[in-house]
């Protein structure tokens, strides 16, 4: 077993320690399940009001369930669909502050009032995406898209491709 701590500080002094653990918990280990089910874990007991954290893979036309914790979720969303698919469709992040006024928002968990999706890019290529929910209104800032693109693209460079 690996203790993670969940790190205390400024927003960025945080990302800056999960950066830190992320790296611990990829060294040595290039599978990019094992990494992405150790990131999600990471996340979901690294980062306060946090309920769902996780990754979903493209496949084909479609986003595909991956490694996550937090409650069961849709397995499939098209892309273009929702705001994993939105942000795949854009290969951009996207920070949602009340998923209600977010037309298409794909209601996993009803807990879930805020959302931030952020995608896997190999050189330009869309892998998937890593999306978090928050039970909180206005949970993730602008801070939090920067950190979260950093860690998604050390989860890219630390493992093989699917
Ligand atoms: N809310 C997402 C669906 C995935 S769950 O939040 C885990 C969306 O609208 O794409």
């Amino acid at each position: 077993m690996f203790a993670t701590t969940r790190p205390s500080g400024t927003t960025q002094e945080v990302y800056r320690e999960l950066c830190r653990q992320a790296r611990g918990l990829f060294d040595g280990e290039r599978d990019a399940i094992a990494n992405a089910a150790n990131l999600a874990a990471l996340l979901y007991g690294g980062l306060a009001g946090v309920n769902w954290a996780g990754f979903y893979f493209l496949k084909g036309e479609q986003l595909v369930l991956g490694p996550f914790q937090g409650n069961p979720a849709c397995v499939r969303i098209s892309v273009g669909t929702g705001v994993c698919g939105t942000a795949a469709h854009r290969k951009e992040a996207i920070v949602v502050t009340d998923v209600a006024k977010f037309s298409g928002h794909i209601a996993c968990d009803s807990a879930s009032r805020s959302e931030v999706v952020v995608p896997l890019l190999l050189h330009g290529r869309l892998l998937g995406v890593l999306d978090l929910d928050s039970p909180e209104l206005d949970r993730f800032r602008e801070e939090d898209r920067t950190g979260l693109e950093t860690l998604a693209a050390l989860w890219v460079e630390s493992s093989d491709p699917l």
